[in-house]
């Protein structure tokens, strides 16, 4: 297919040049945002008296029909062309003869195909809010189920102080809340109209840019020709947005990872989201959540191929931005498969709550309460805790826990205690007297779902 810029030139472009050159085959994928966005400059050409008004309404009914031939499949993108805006604008010449080559008065690849980027990335982060949105809600579920489960929390991977699984999902779930904001905040600065920019320079023809931000949904128009061609910070932007949800996806597949183990046997994997191994019978795999805690490699991969090709091109356009586009997509796409897969696979987990009981029950995570006892019983707290800790050495040498120690010899090491101390140190209470704002209790737990409900649906 003829290049756009033939005119100068006598040779043919060599076929390893156009390959090379070529960006068909990733940014295809633009078909869409292309077209509305010619489809507005047109309606404004026409508005604002560029071109005649009758030429305007043939150009904007051609590319309407080239769109809904491409998404019926009557016409098929020609992988030939240098890039989607040589592919429309050849269509439209190719239907409409003269007036198709009147389209791009005033406009640049360099400002459209920041146009069609920004247009596209917006879509990509509706559509990545959205599963983050329902991922949240499954947790929600799940943490409304096992309010009452009981876990050891953990810090160094050793059994800290008893929290229940719903609090531990709640925090999972203020993570992606968090990045939920982030993409609102990257689609926001994302919202600006860069066409008009034209190559570098602007144009001097009197284009009506508020007019094509309204039409196609941009807050504002970009304040600067130069930077209107040339920025990209919106990719990075959402690359290092899309990196911090695939840390959080990373460190959750981990757990379950942990979980699955007969180590830990905290819960099980649904049949349908689990693998098993071509030799070993017995075994179960946690694939999926394997794979997330991969894939996030290729998302960081991809945020550092954007911020490497942009931190040394002089401005405005240079081709090396043409390697934006596989990274971002590469980025998103991952994303979105990532989630399409982690989140069934979090719903239909099963919870092994005895288990989790059975794992709280040792490693004397209500050692605190016990310290805290002898505290509201008005001992120093650093007495309180190296007395405890005499305990903890008791009952690792006698094979007890606290819960299982006799009184006597809690009253050898401190005579304040008395048999209150059994249910000062009983776990559904150590859990359910943290009342804290952010705690597990059963009562700040609940807090915490309708916080994270209201905020997803916003
Ligand atoms: N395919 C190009 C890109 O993605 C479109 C812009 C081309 N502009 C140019 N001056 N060669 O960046």
């Amino acid at each position: 297919m003829a290049q756009l810029w033939k005119g100068r030139f006598r040779k043919e472009l060599a076929k390893e040049t156009n390959d090379f050159n070529s960006s068909i085959k990733f940014d295809c994928r633009m078909f869409e945002e292309d077209i509305t966005g010619s489809i507005a400059h047109a309606t404004m050409l026409g508005a604002a008296g560029i071109i005649e008004q009758s030429e305007a309404e043939k150009i904007t009914a051609e590319l309407a029909d080239i769109l809904a031939d491409i998404k019926s499949g009557r016409l098929e993108i020609d992988t030939e062309a240098e890039d989607i805006h040589t592919f429309v604008e050849g269509e439209l010449t190719k239907r409409l003869g003269q007036t198709g080559k009147r389209l791009h008065t005033a406009r640049s690849r360099n400002d459209q195909v920041a146009l069609d980027i920004r247009m596209t990335l917006k879509k990509e982060i509706d559509e990545i809010s959205g599963k983050l949105r329902e991922l949240i809600g499954v947790l929600c579920d799940k943490a409304e189920e096992n309010k009452g489960t009981i876990m050891p929390g953990y810090t160094h991977l050793q059994r800290a102080q008893p929290i229940t699984f719903a609090h531990h999902l709640m925090a999972y779930a203020a993570m992606l809340c968090r990045d939920l904001d982030r993409l609102g905040d990257v689609s926001r600065r994302m919202n600006v109209l860069p066409l008009g920019s034209g190559a570098l320079a602007g144009t001097t023809y009197p284009l009506d840019r508020h007019m094509v931000a309204d039409l196609l949904g941009f807050d504002d128009v970009s304040s600067n020709s130069l930077d209107g061609v040339s920025d990209r910070d919106f990719c990075i932007e959402l690359a290092s947005a899309l990196s911090l949800i695939m840390v959080h996806l990373s460190r959750f597949s981990e757990e379950i990872i942990m979980w699955c183990s007969w180590e830990f046997k905290f819960v099980e994997l649904d049949d349908a989201f689990s693998t098993g191994s071509s030799i070993m019978p017995q075994k179960k795999n946690p694939d999926i959540a394997e794979l997330v805690r991969g894939k996030s490699g290729r998302v960081f991969g991809d945020l550092m191929t954007l911020l490497t090709v942009m931190k040394g091109i002089a401005l405005a356009y240079n081709k090396d931005m043409q390697e934006d586009k596989e990274a971002i997509f590469d980025a998103v796409d991952t994303v979105k498969m990532c989630l399409n897969a982690f989140t069934p696979m979090i719903e239909t987990m099963t919870v092994l709550k005895d288990n989790m009981r059975n794992a709280a029950a040792k490693g004397f995570i209500n050692a605190t309460d016990c310290a805290d006892y002898l505290v509201g019983k008005g001992l120093p707290f650093r007495d309180a805790y190296k007395a405890t800790g005499e305990l903890v050495a008791i009952c690792i040498d006698k094979g007890l826990t606290l819960e299982t120690l006799p009184i006597e010899e809690y009253k050898a090491v401190c005579d304040i205690f008395d048999e209150g101390v059994y249910d000062a140190i009983n776990l559904e209470k150590c859990v359910n007297d943290r009342l804290v704002e952010g705690g597990p209790s059963k009562q700040s737990v609940e807090e915490q779902i309708i916080k994270a409900r209201d905020y997803t649906a916003k």
